[in-house]
């Protein structure tokens, strides 16, 4: 440590400042000797009743204290907002870049030398870790942990991805709602974030992956005694890196970016994770491209066989030995950088080397992948997404991946839901259903709303899948041909906001291409007819949000958040 701490700004202060800083935290029981200038150690809690998959932290948080104390620190847990996937409305997306900026905010106003991290739903995560790369100081992530896998009538059941199925079987009348009612309690039978490989869980693994979370933190289970083991390690070890002065700008580097990317590869992960990376990536000014994902991510095959792509849940994964057994497999194929720095102050490859696999039906072999390498998520270009869109191919059906078919049109996800059950909708399996209003801008907020459920008729004619094309998202747990992040988005007037009913698009994966079939003088008429849609917000958060944010493939950030603001110490008003 060759600086002073930055708590001594406040609790090393003489005078009736110091006076101010130390009196009123004595108010809580701290005896005189936590302010000798151990180092403090804020530990950011996102638990909130509001997000039930954050809902335990303040547990984690507990443990996170023991290890602070027996390391020498001085804990301090305080609140942060939660923003829960399944309650907050219009999306918790609309609240990731609010919810970052609040972190980092509070981290840089207190007296906090380094922090840990407690996250667990989709959003928590990302916002945290652009938080910790803004204001730069010494961080560790510690994910809450999944569920236990969903037990439904001797089946393993995913949340998230079978609220799809369950939905499925009701509108074709395979399930009564008394046993879908059943089945809800059966998808949720512990604290913890969603157990398939959805966001939560392809987020606590980029964090792991990109070296800002202990190894094996991303699948121990919520419940498992191991969860509070690894907290209370984390505790420990974040005193070390504020000696070490070991933060975020010296891990979060391009080459952990590239690790995330072959990593959320391997594992099959989320969609979402793309745009969360690149907005991570822009708050410590690494270069990272969307066709980055698609050029490195070409080479590596799907290890892990996880819904909602395959079959398994995150408690298997980690029984099989979890994300280290993923990563040692790609250190050992040259497909990771394996000397970048992480949170455990060694190497990717040192961190792994002892790894072992317990289960390779779950976690497979290079050798004999579970899906080969250049399925995983692809990044497609054409006239009618300039900006790029992307498409989760393990999750899409294999006939589907080349396909022209006539566009449906609709303005939004509500105006196609309020058709999508009449009989008369004039669809067949071929028709390609287009969504949009959904993007950053224009829901405002960029909604997963993309896996739009087939037409009941379609359903009922045992049609499984059909081309959906958005600019919105997908969850992670969703599965589909869904083609998302059609970028610009049609707020903006991108391309997509000019497709009528009847037109034909051509989607073709291989060549990583989206083509709507309609000559540019005829798309020069459309585009000099369009108006943009009237924003309802003249006030108010979704103001400033539909003004500052990015497109999709810039992370959806906010134009003005870009980038580290550090860690100085603000002036004093006392
Ligand atoms: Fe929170 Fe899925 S709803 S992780």
């Amino acid at each position: 440590m060759t600086g002073e701490l930055r708590s001594r700004a406040w609790f090393g202060e003489t005078g009736r400042a110091g006076m101010i800083y130390r009196s009123w935290m004595r108010n809580q029981g701290f005896g005189a000797e936590v302010f000798d200038g151990r180092p403090v150690i804020g530990i950011a809690t996102s638990a909130s009743e509001l997000a039930p998959c954050n809902a335990h932290l303040h547990r984690v948080a507990e443990a996170v204290k023991r290890g602070v104390w027996q390391a020498g620190g001085f804990p301090l847990e305080f609140p942060t907002m939660a923003t829960g996937e399944t309650l907050m409305r219009p999306t918790a997306m609309l609240y990731r870049n609010l919810m970052a900026m609040e972190v980092e905010e509070l981290i840089r106003a207190n007296p906090l030398d380094g922090v840990v991290l407690l996250s667990g739903c989709d959003k928590t995560t990302p916002a945290m870790l652009m938080a910790a790369a803004s204001v730069d100081v010494p961080a560790v992530m510690v994910t809450g942990g999944p569920m236990l896998n969903g037990k439904y009538r001797g089946t393993d059941v995913g949340s998230g991805t079978h609220v799809w199925k369950f939905e499925e079987e009701l509108k074709a009348g395979r399930m009564t709602q008394e046993e879908c009612f059943f089945a809800e309690g059966c998808m949720a039978r512990s604290n913890g974030h969603c157990m398939t490989m959805g966001t939560a869980s392809t987020m606590a693994c980029m964090a792991e992956a990109l070296g800002m979370q202990l190894p094996g933190s991303a699948t121990w289970p919520a419940v498992d005694a191991r969860r509070f083991e690894i907290a209370q390690s984390a505790g420990q070890r974040v005193v070390t890196m504020v000696n070490e002065e070991l933060r975020p700008s010296r891990i979060l580097t391009r080459e952990a970016f590239e690790n995330a990317i072959r990593v959320n590869a391997a594992i099959g992960g989320s969609t979402n994770a793309i745009i969360h990376l690149l907005a991570i990536a822009g708050r410590v000014g690494v270069e990272l491209a969307l066709d980055d994902f698609d050029r490195l991510a070409r080479a590596v095959p799907t290890l892990v066989d996880l819904m909602p792509s395959g079959r398994f849940l995150m408690e298997d994964f980690c029984y099989a030995g979890g994300l280290p057994v993923v990563m040692k497999r790609l250190v050992d194929a040259d497909l990771l950088h394996p000397a970048n720095i992480t949170v455990t102050g060694k190497s990717v490859a040192d961190n792994v080397s002892d790894a072992q696999c317990w289960n390779d039906e779950v976690i497979t072999r290079l050798d004999e992948p579970f899906q080969p390498a250049g399925t995983g998520t692809a990044v497609l270009r054409g006239n009618l997404c300039p900006g790029g869109a992307v498409i989760k191919q393990s999750a899409a059906s294999e006939h589907l991946l080349t396909h022209r078919g006539r566009a449906l049109v609709f303005d939004s996800a509500e105006d196609y839901h309020a058709v999508c059950d009449d009989p008369a909708l004039d669809v067949d399996a071929d028709t390609v259903l287009v969504i949009r209003g959904a993007g950053p801008k224009g829901y405002p907020g960029m909604p997963e709303v993309s896996n739009v459920p087939l037409p009941a008729k379609m359903l009922k004619a045992g049609i499984t899948d059909m081309v959906r094309i958005c600019d919105g998202r997908m969850s992670g747990t969703g599965y589909g041909t869904v083609v998302l992040h059609v970028t610009p988005e049609s707020a903006l007037g991108g391309p997509l906001a000019l497709v009528r009913t009847g037109d034909e698009i051509t989607l073709d994966v291989g060549s990583r291409t989206l083509t709507l079939e309609v000559d540019d003088t005829e798309l020069e008429r459309r585009r000099a007819e369009w108006q943009p849609p009237e924003s309802p917000h003249s006030s108010g958060y979704a103001w400033l949000y539909t003004h500052h944010v990015l497109q999709a493939d810039e992370g959806a950030d906010f134009d003005f958040l870009r980038g580290s603001r550090g860690h100085a110490v603000p002036r004093d008003s006392h």
